[in-house]
C-alpha cells in the first residue's frame, strides 16, 4: 500500500479547480506539480494550492518524475497523448470526460496502462453523485422491476459560463467535440451503469442554436439498450434560466426520479392502496454533488489499495462509442447499431 499518493495535475482550467485538486485535498493525497500552457491559470492554481513546482511543458513534467499519478484535466483532443505518455513513464492516470475523440485513442490508452501495469480512470463523476448513488441501490435493489424507459436531461447556459477563458469547446475539429460529447457522454455513461446495460441501437438529431461553434450546441438522442430499455436524452448548451441536470426512469412496478439538485429528493412513485399513488423520498447531501470529489477519492483508493479502476479505460470507450454512433446517426440521417463490448456477449 503507498502511503501518500503523489500526483501531478495536467491542465489547470476549471475543473481541476472545482473538482481535482479540492479531491486530491480532500483524499489525503499530495499534489507535487501542475502544469498548464496558460502562464496565468498556472500562477492562480499554483498559489492557491501552494504547489511548488509548476510547468509548461507536459513531457517535460512527466520526464521530471517525482509523482505517482496523473490527473488529466486538458481539452479531449489532447487526452490520448498525455494519458498514453503518463502510462509509458509509469504514472496512473484519471483521465476526465469524454476520454478521448475516437475509439483507436480510446484504444492505445487502455493498452498503455495495460502494458505498464497501471491504473486508467475515466472521471465520469455523475456515477459519484451522492443522487445518483442512491437511484442505483433502488434499482439494483430489484424493487421497481424492468427499467422500460430513461429520461436524461443535462442542459446549462453553456462553456462560455463554467471557463470563460476557454475556446476549445467552440473548435469544431473533428464534429466530435459538441453538447453530445461534452454533456452527452455524461448521462451515457450514468444510464451504462445505472442500468448495468450497454448501448445498442443509436439515433439523434443536433443543431448549433446560437453558440459562435460548428458544432451542436443541443441535441436529442434515442438510445436501445442491451436489456431493451429504451433512453432519450436531452443535451444542450443553450439553456436558460438555470441548469438541468436531472433523470427519471419508469419501470413495471414504478417510476424512479432523480432530481438535477439537493433542493429535492430522489423519489419512487409506486401504485398505492385503491388507485393511489405511494411517493417515497431520498434525501441527499448538497456536498455529495455533482460527485467530482467523490471520483477523486475513489481513484486515490483504487490506486492505493490496489483495487480496479472505478471507471474503467473499457467504460470510457463504450460510452465514446455510443457519443460517435450519435455524431454518425446525426450526420447520416440513420440508426447506427453498436457492437456489444465482448464481456457482454460472453455473460462473465
Ligand atoms: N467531469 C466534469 O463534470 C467536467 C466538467 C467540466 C469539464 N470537464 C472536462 O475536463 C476537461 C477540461 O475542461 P475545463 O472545463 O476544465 O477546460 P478549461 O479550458 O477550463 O481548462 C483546460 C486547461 O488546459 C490547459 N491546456 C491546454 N492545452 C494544454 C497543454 N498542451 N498543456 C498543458 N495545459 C494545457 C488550458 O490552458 C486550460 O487551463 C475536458 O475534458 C472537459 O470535458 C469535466
Amino acid at each position: 500500500m503507498l502511503n501518500q499518493l503523489r500526483v501531478a495535475i495536467l491542465g489547470a482550467g476549471k475543473i481541476a479547480e472545482l473538482g481535482h485538486l479540492p479531491g486530491y485535498v480532500q483524499a489525503g493525497a499530495a499534489i507535487v506539480a501542475v502544469c498548464d500552457t496558460d502562464a496565468s491559470a498556472l500562477q492562480r492554481l499554483g498559489d492557491k494550492y501552494q504547489i511548488d513546482r509548476r510547468h509548461t511543458d507536459w513531457r517535460q513534467m512527466l520526464a521530471m518524475g517525482g509523482f505517482d499519478a496523473v490527473s488529466i484535466c486538458t481539452p479531449p483532443s489532447l487526452h490520448a497523448d498525455m494519458a498514453v505518455a503518463s502510462a509509458q513513464h509509469g504514472y496512473h492516470v484519471l483521465v476526465e470526460k469524454p476520454m478521448a475523440l475516437t475509439l483507436n485513442a480510446c484504444d492505445r490508452m487502455i493498452e498503455a496502462a495495460r502494458s505498464a501495469n497501471k491504473l486508467l480512470m475515466v472521471s465520469h463523476n455523475q456515477r459519484f453523485a451522492a443522487r445518483h448513488v442512491i437511484a442505483k441501490r433502488i434499482l439494483d435493489s430489484g424493487r421497481l422491476g424492468r427499467p422500460y424507459v430513461a429520461r436524461a436531461t443535462f442542459a446549462h447556459g453553456g462553456p462560455e459560463n463554467w471557463s470563460p477563458r476557454q475556446t476549445w469547446y467552440f473548435d469544431a475539429g473533428p464534429a466530435t467535440q459538441g453538447v453530445m460529447a461534452d454533456l452527452g457522454s455524461h448521462k451515457i455513461d450514468l444510464l451504462r451503469w445505472l442500468l448495468g446495460q450497454e448501448v445498442t441501437e443509436v439515433s439523434a438529431f443536433g443543431a448549433t442554436f446560437e453558440k459562435a461553434t460548428k458544432a451542436d450546441d443541443t441535441a436529442v438522442l434515442s438510445l436501445r439498450f442491451s436489456g431493451g430499455t429504451l433512453a432519450s436524452i436531452y443535451v444542450s448548451w443553450a439553456q436558460r434560466p438555470r441548469m438541468t441536470d436531472d433523470l427519471a426512469i419508469q419501470c413495471d412496478r414504478g417510476t424512479l426520479l432523480v432530481p438535477t439538485d439537493a433542493s429535492e429528493p430522489v423519489r419512487v412513485l409506486e401504485p398505492g392502496q385503491g388507485g393511489t399513488v405511494a411517493e417515497s423520498v431520498y434525501a441527499f447531501d448538497a456536498a455529495g454533488e455533482p460527485g467530482w470529489l467523490a471520483a477523486v477519492a475513489a481513484f486515490v483508493d483504487a490506486v492505493t489499495n490496489h483495487k480496479q479502476s472505478p471507471v474503467s479505460g473499457e467504460d470510457g470507450r463504450a460510452t465514446m462509442a455510443a457519443v460517435l454512433a450519435a455524431y454518425d446517426a446525426f450526420a447520416n440521417r440513420r440508426v447506427v447499431q453498436l457492437m456489444l463490448p465482448s464481456r457482454e456477449l460472453g455473460g462473465s
